[in-house]
């Protein structure tokens, strides 16, 4: 019979056919991997999380040289600190647990990337993103105040030894406070990362579990976005942190929002990053403990649909199995 229709099948009858015209590619270089920091002695597990860990300082720097092995050379840190107070002090302190892993990571690996995770959530004792005020008799986070903390805590981090750093707080106006504090203590080099586009989103619940930062009232509704926003306010987001100076864009959560991340990428000519949050990680990781999905497959077909809907990098606890994976071909 001959064919009056089109055959695309023709093109994908070989393995070596279908690589000649793939569009996506993905290598470890994309990848940023996401590290918990801690003050004990022991590397601790998360049981939400399996395979991810609340580092010692010794910990964390091995495992940083195991990302390293394997061609992933950009970290993202958190810190769980022991202390926590109202104005989450020990985000900005000398001494405060990211500052000393920065020190201690950059002592022992010069061309690692350290991206400091910039916010107060899991230093305040109430778990929001910054100290609280009151506006019409409900307690609510004081925009102005936390921009001054946020400006102090990227400052401190910078000091530390870190590369980037990355604003997630969702106060109004972040970006260009800490970029305006970075310049004034002479780190205009130092690019600002901003998690522009950031949902309230359940999707946090593991990683909330890691940092110890669930907020002890309420929750984030009135400073992270609204899910049903819809795309303006997505761009309008974006928008503000690239004219306050933001050097890389991000749409968190990742998976859900892939249609948030392909509308900021044709709207801007800003390098954006993904987030495949606590909660994606999570769900794979649980369908894979009950034999339900090949995480091999699963997670790579994840990763090209992050870069197909136009992301450059990808921030995901991930990270290490798909770098091992990429190298096995
Ligand atoms: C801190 C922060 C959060 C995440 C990254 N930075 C938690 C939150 O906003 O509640 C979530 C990351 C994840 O779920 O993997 N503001
Ligand atoms: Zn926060």
């Amino acid at each position: 019979m001959s064919s009056t229709f089109d055959r695309p099948r023709r093109l994908r009858r070989t393995p070596a056919l279908r690589a000649l015209t793939r569009e996506i590619s993905l290598s470890p270089g994309n990848l940023i991997y996401p590290m918990f920091v801690h003050e004990g002695a022991d590397d601790q597990t998360i049981s939400t999380m399996p395979g991810v860990l609340r580092y010692s300082l010794a910990g964390a720097v091995k495992r940083v040289g195991e990302a390293r092995e394997k061609g992933v050379r950009s970290i993202v840190l958190f810190g769980v600190p022991d202390h926590k107070d109202a104005q989450g002090s020990q985000a900005y302190a000398e001494q405060g647990i990211v500052q000393v892993a920065i020190r201690a990571i950059r002592a022992a690996y010069a061309d690692i990337t350290i991206i400091a995770d910039t916010c107060l959530c899991e230093y305040t004792d109430h778990g929001h993103c910054g100290p609280l005020c009151e506006v019409g008799g409900e307690l609510t986070v004081d925009n102005d105040a936390a921009l001054e903390l946020l400006a102090q805590t990227a400052v401190s981090q910078v000091r530390a030894g870190a590369d980037v750093v990355a604003p997630s707080a969702m106060m109004d106006g972040q970006v260009a406070a800490i970029r305006a504090a970075l310049d004034a203590a002479g780190f205009s080099h130092v690019p600002v990362m901003s998690y522009a586009v950031k949902y309230a989103s359940g999707y946090y619940g593991p990683f909330r579990e890691a940092a110890g930062s669930t907020p002890s009232f309420g929750d984030r509704a009135s400073y992270q976005m609204d899910p049903a926003g819809g795309y303006r306010e997505a761009l309008r987001e974006a928008r503000l942190d690239a004219e306050q100076g933001a050097d890389y864009l991000m749409v968190k959560p990742g998976l859900p929002y892939l249609d948030v991340i392909r509308v900021i990428r044709d709207a801007f000519d800003l390098p954006l990053v993904a987030y495949n949050v606590s909660g994606e990680y999570a769900m794979v990781k649980a369908a894979v403990a009950a034999g339900m999905l090949d995480e091999r497959r699963t997670v790579l077909e994840t990763m090209i649909a992050f870069r197909r809907a136009g992301a450059d990098a990808i921030m995901t606890y991930h990270a290490l199995d798909v770098a091992g994976w990429l190298a096995e071909g």
